[in-house]
């Protein structure tokens, strides 16, 4: 398929779509087959591009994985799991952070593993310091080397104690999958807690973990020595979700999104009223959409679980073009996850970024060079573009704003989309969107 999609805009988009599993859960469940003695069983996995990924970095450490597409099922065997070429790993990694999370299951099966030069969207530095620490302190044995990074285990790994100085989700999910096996107690102080991180948890404890997770983000986990393969389903993508709430509000129109579930979503569903937009939580979904009068605008921090998602933030911002009056988004997870915002001014929408934190408390990035706080000031007619996807959410949310803006755009570096929104163009054409992908 093209990677380029001319966009008609300017009509609301309205029907119904269905999301399914989380992108940021199913990759996770994927990789803890890897603890398993016997095979497992995911349901509700979405045919996305980051799915296709781990399954071949599975595969080439012996995983047999067999998949239902449309039934959205993925069997998992370890039985035969072994080493891989690191060149191969890397081929296959593609732009993908994942291979860092099969350290701790490769270490206790295998006694080694291999991490190429990650990758990522890029929205900041996105360094892996936590993991190695988190590794180390395990006992593993860590060698930088000029292809990756070779990690050993010269003994079985030791439960330990640990605190991170952020709630990271993915060095969370890095104890998580080395301390299950680990011998003895692990407690990690200043854990995430994020829906997808409870879901980890509930696969892991199906498969014999013991873990339990205290109010005040301190998770204790009790090693055991062998674990079985699980049978779960998915929680839903509440990323994609949101990221159809914004595209209602932005379009004017009116979106059920079936399979979205309220408690996962309680941080968005507040600023998205505050802003005006109207949501009704019923039995198979939530249905989003735009009120017919002025949207506000608000003031708003993006932060860690139980806060407003990160991921969250680029779709609303294209919304917020068209509230009325000055908003101010402080960005507190990533350094650099405005770049998004300059295609937008191109569109005709008047956004400034600034390095100082507006609008909330101060966070790690104030006072530094990181462009990390922004203004929007609304309303503001958006006008076709010639435009770029620069990453996963940022391209998501350039999609919305050519699908609200009046004439035709051309959306390049479509194919990143695919990553992490299962057949978008599926669901854009259900919503009635005008658009060409050849
Ligand atoms: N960080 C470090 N050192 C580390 C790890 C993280 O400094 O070793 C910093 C990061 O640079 C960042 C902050 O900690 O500033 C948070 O990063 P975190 O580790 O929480 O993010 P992640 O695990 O790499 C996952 C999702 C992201 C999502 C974040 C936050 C996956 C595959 N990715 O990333 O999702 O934004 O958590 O919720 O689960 C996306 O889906 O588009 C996406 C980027």
């Amino acid at each position: 398929m093209s990677d380029v999609m001319h966009v008609h805009g300017g009509a609301p988009l309205t029907g119904a779509i269905t999301v399914r599993g989380a992108k940021n859960f199913v990759s996770k469940a994927m990789v803890a087959s890897l603890l398993g003695e016997g095979p497992s069983e995911l349901r509700n996995v979405p045919g996305i591009r980051d799915v296709e990924i781990v399954r071949d970095l599975l595969e080439l450490h012996g995983v047999r994985v067999d998949r239902d597409d449309r039934a959205g099922v993925l069997r998992l065997d370890p039985t035969d799991v072994e080493s891989a070429h690191v060149a191969d790993i890397d081929a296959h990694a593609g732009s993908s952070r994942i291979p860092i999370l099969f350290c701790g299951p490769l270490l206790h099966r295998l006694g080694e593993a291999f991490i190429p030069d990650l990758g990522g969207c890029r929205i900041g530095d996105r360094p892996i310091n936590f993991h190695l620490d988190i590794l180390r302190q395990f006992g593993a044995v860590v060698d930088k080397r000029e292809n990756g990074i070779h990690i050993t285990a010269p003994r079985r790994l030791q439960g330990t104690k640990i605190a991170l100085p952020y709630p990271s989700v993915g060095a969370t999910e890095q104890l998580l999958l080395t301390a299950v096996r680990a011998e003895g107690l692990t407690e990690l102080a200043g854990a995430a807690i994020e829906p997808e991180i409870m879901d980890l948890i509930n696969v892991l404890q199906k498969m014999g973990a013991i873990i339990s997770v205290d109010t005040d983000r301190v998770i204790r986990i009790e090693g055991v020595d062998r674990l079985e393969g699980y049978r779960h389903t998915s929680l839903p993508d509440r990323i994609e979700a949101a990221s159809w709430a914004s595209a209602a509000l932005a379009t004017g129109g009116d979106i059920d999104v079936l399979g979205a579930r309220q408690p996962e979503m309680t941080a968005f569903l507040n600023t998205f009223r505050k802003v005006g937009g109207g949501f009704e939580v019923h039995d198979d979904g939530i249905r989003f959409f735009h009120p017919g009068h002025e949207l506000s605008s608000i003031v708003l921090e993006t932060d860690v679980h139980p806060g407003f998602m990160t991921d969250w933030q680029q779709p609303l911002v294209v919304a917020l073009t068209q509230a009325t009056g000055l908003s101010i988004v402080h960005e507190t997870v990533y350094e650099n996850r405005f770049g998004f915002t300059d295609a937008l001014r191109g569109m005709g929408a008047t956004i400034q970024v600034y390095r100082e934190c507006l609008g909330g408390h101060p966070c790690r990035f104030g006072q530094r060079n990181f462009y990390h706080s922004a203004v929007i000031s609304g309303p503001t007619p958006l006008i076709a573009a010639d435009i770029e996807v620069p990453d996963l959410r940022g391209g998501f949310s350039h999609l919305i704003a050519a699908l609200a803006a009046k004439g035709t755009s051309r959306v390049a570096g479509i194919g990143l989309i695919d990553r992490g929104y299962e057949n978008f163009t599926d669901k854009l054409a259900a919503l009635g969107a005008d658009f060409d992908r050849d």
